[in-house]
């Protein structure tokens, strides 16, 4: 399957509908993915990224049923990880010789991953590659999202090739931004930037400045995963600059897990304090044990606080909300507050526990929390609804 894109540029990736976890099992992709790959035809042809090794020799042989493998002149691997360089083993088979572009360290990371001594050329921002009419220019776009990351420009059609940046888990039949549910597009999008790019917020900012000041006109993104944006390509980048900066929405996330219920009534009845105090507030309850962490981690980005539950079990913290305060840890929100709530039977050390670790993962704890012995009775679910009530008043 190909697409053409525009007269020079055609899309000959992979639609992978099956897919529901990336990066191992790492990240929940309820609506497949795409991995975006694109020839770009002028005097010379070009090849831009490949798709994941599982689809390598599907993809090699439709590609070559657009094009001879004499032709393509160079490969450009704009990002070094498997799901965009998987399929250069096979394809390189058919290329010997041939050059691949890519930065310094996108030459370290695909030596370490396939051990081939491959025609490398290493680039530079502002580098440039002549296809005959048109050019390639080159953009490093380090940790947005690996050290190796790059961009790269097409002059004459103005099209960003941004690989990873600007892209989403999306698997569509025709994959244009302006040919999907923009519902659909736009919750991959903000759980992607949330997921994956968080920790860089700072350096996307920075680089989004770069490439504007490069004054290079734009009329689409390309990029590596889920849509092309050609209506209105901007509106992805100026989303991502206010992703960047330290994002909130009006939303409070409450998480929890329970073993006997009563961390699920403290933190319902928590939830109807806040509402009672702050009642255009957004608040959201989740069992995290019972739903997805990526989802969780994209609730957590939205929201400027959030509260954080477990009972008490051996002397720490149930393992699903030990999980979610690795990843929250790992991502370094910002400009967030929290709390922590909690049920105890015998020892009780949970809370502080938990706020311990919300605090060194960046959050502001804005509450000593709220911890209760046994079931809460009447005047444990009054100390629950005052929690609620009182900690609405500190974000406010
Ligand atoms: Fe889509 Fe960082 O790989």
């Amino acid at each position: 399957m190909s697409i053409p894109i525009t007269e020079s540029v055609t899309w000959v990736g992979k639609i992978d509908w099956e897919l529901r976890k990336f990066h191992g099992e790492e990240y929940s992709t309820h609506r497949g993915s795409t991995y975006n790959s694109y020839l770009v035809r002028d005097q010379k042809t070009a090849l831009i990224d490949t798709v994941w090794a599982p689809f390598a020799k599907e993809f090699v042989d439709r590609l070559f049923e657009v094009v001879r493998p004499e032709d393509i002149d160079f490969v450009i691997a704009n990002h070094a990880e498997s799901d965009h360089s998987g399929a250069l083993p096979e394809l390189m088979r058919h290329l010997p010789g041939k050059p691949i572009y890519c930065t310094a360290n996108g030459i370290k990371s695909l030596r370490g991953h396939y051990h081939q001594d491959w025609n490398f050329q290493p680039v530079k921002t502002g580098d440039r590659l002549s296809l005959g009419n048109r050019e390639l220019i080159f953009v490093e776009a380090p940790m947005l999202h690996w050290p190796d990351s790059m961009f790269c420009y097409l002059t004459g059609e103005e099209i960003l090739f941004s690989n990873d940046a600007f892209g989403q888990h999306l698997a569509a039949e025709e994959p244009f931004n302006d040919r999907v549910d923009p519902c659909e597009l736009w919750a991959e999008c903000i759980k992607y930037y949330a997921n994956i790019l968080t920790p860089f917020s700072p350096l996307v900012k920075k680089k989004i400045e770069e490439f504007v000041s490069l004054k290079l006109p734009l009329k689409m993104i390309c990029t590596s995963h889920g849509v092309i944006w050609r209506d209105n390509p901007l509106q992805i980048v100026e989303q991502y600059l206010a992703w960047a900066e330290a994002y909130q929405e009006n939303q409070v996330t409450i998480l929890y897990d329970t073993m006997w219920n009563a961390t699920r009534i403290m933190a319902e009845t928590i939830a109807a304090g806040l509402r009672q105090a702050a009642p255009d507030l957004t608040v959201k309850i989740f069992n995290c044990a019972r739903s997805d962490k990526n989802d969780l981690i994209t609730e957590v980005f939205r929201s400027k606080a959030i509260l954080l539950g477990s009972p008490t079990i051996n002397q720490g913290i149930l393992s699903a909300v030990a999980g979610l305060l690795e990843e929250m840890r790992g991502l370094r929100f910002r400009n967030k507050r929290a709390a922590a709530f909690g049920s105890f039977g015998w020892s009780g050390e949970c809370v502080k526990l938990l706020t311990e670790k919300l605090a060194e993962a960046g959050f502001e704890t804005v509450e000593e929390g709220l911890r209760l012995s046994w079931q809460p009775d009447g005047e444990g679910l009054e100390q629950c609804r005052s929690f609620g009530q009182n900690f609405a008043a500190k974000i406010r």
